[in-house]
């Protein structure tokens, strides 16, 4: 299991059709995406025309993609009422700045414009080691190889402690893949922000089950009532 496998099983078989992309990257997801509402949000594509006219090829709904080279914030901040206007965005999946205040802004502005059945997707939650597991400028310092997760958990435990109107949990697969439902949490934590900035990897690591409320790959399938 996956994030494409994920997004796309719940556009199939949820029928979520507007999608908006935090971090894209080379668009290895995007690109994959059915839809003919398409946002993505990179301040910095890794990709160039020639890549996009052989995706369009491959999969046309690519004609469809809206592209903003900025980050995450500003596109917030400029442009995302008037691009979403009154659609709503029933899929999205969040893999821009993976520190706790990006992540957790990105997560809470998406909300603003999520439809009520509409399902949000965070990669890089459950982080494995306590290297992969910090802010990008301590990743830095270490100068290590590797994969770098970033503190995006801490947006979760955030999410877990402050929102009663969202449900939040962690699938174990790909690295941690957050979901956020629009409906009644399983169950709340009561941990300041101030308790969350300070929180180690070791705290983290002693009780993430609970922190971030990880779940077996199955229970995507449950929840979602998906085959
Ligand atoms: C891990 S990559 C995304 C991978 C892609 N979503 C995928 O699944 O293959 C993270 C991306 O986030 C972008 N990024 C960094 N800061 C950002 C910000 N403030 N707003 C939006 N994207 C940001 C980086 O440029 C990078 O391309």
């Amino acid at each position: 299991m996956n994030r494409l496998k994920v997004i796309t099983t719940l556009m199939k078989q949820k029928n979520l059709k507007n999608y908006l992309e935090i971090g894209v990257h080379n668009a290895h997801i995007l690109f994959r995406i059915k839809s003919t509402f398409k946002i993505a949000i990179d301040p910095k594509f890794a990709f160039d025309t020639a890549r996009k006219i052989g995706k369009t090829i491959l999969n046309p709904f690519n004609l469809y993609n809206q592209y903003f080279e900025k980050t995450s914030d500003d596109f917030f901040a400029d442009d995302a009422s008037k691009v979403i206007g009154n659609k709503k965005i029933e899929i999205s999946l969040i893999d821009g700045m993976h520190q706790y205040d990006y992540a957790l802004r990105d997560i809470e502005n998406t909300l603003k414009y999520l439809s009520d059945d509409g399902v949000i997707i965070i990669h890089d939650c459950n982080p494995q080691t306590k290297a992969a597991s910090g802010t990008w400028d301590e990743w830095q310092s270490r100068n290590e190889e590797g994969f770098w997760n970033g503190d995006v958990w801490k947006a979760i435990v955030h999410l877990r402690s402050t929102r009663k109107d969202i449900n939040v949990f962690v699938l174990n697969c790909d690295h941690g893949l957050g979901v956020v439902t629009k409906s009644k949490p399983e169950n709340v934590l009561n941990l300041t922000p101030d308790e969350i900035v300070k929180m180690q990897y070791e705290a983290f690591d002693a009780d993430r089950k609970d922190l971030i409320n990880l779940k077996p790959v199955d229970y995507f399938y449950e929840y979602f009532s998906v085959k």
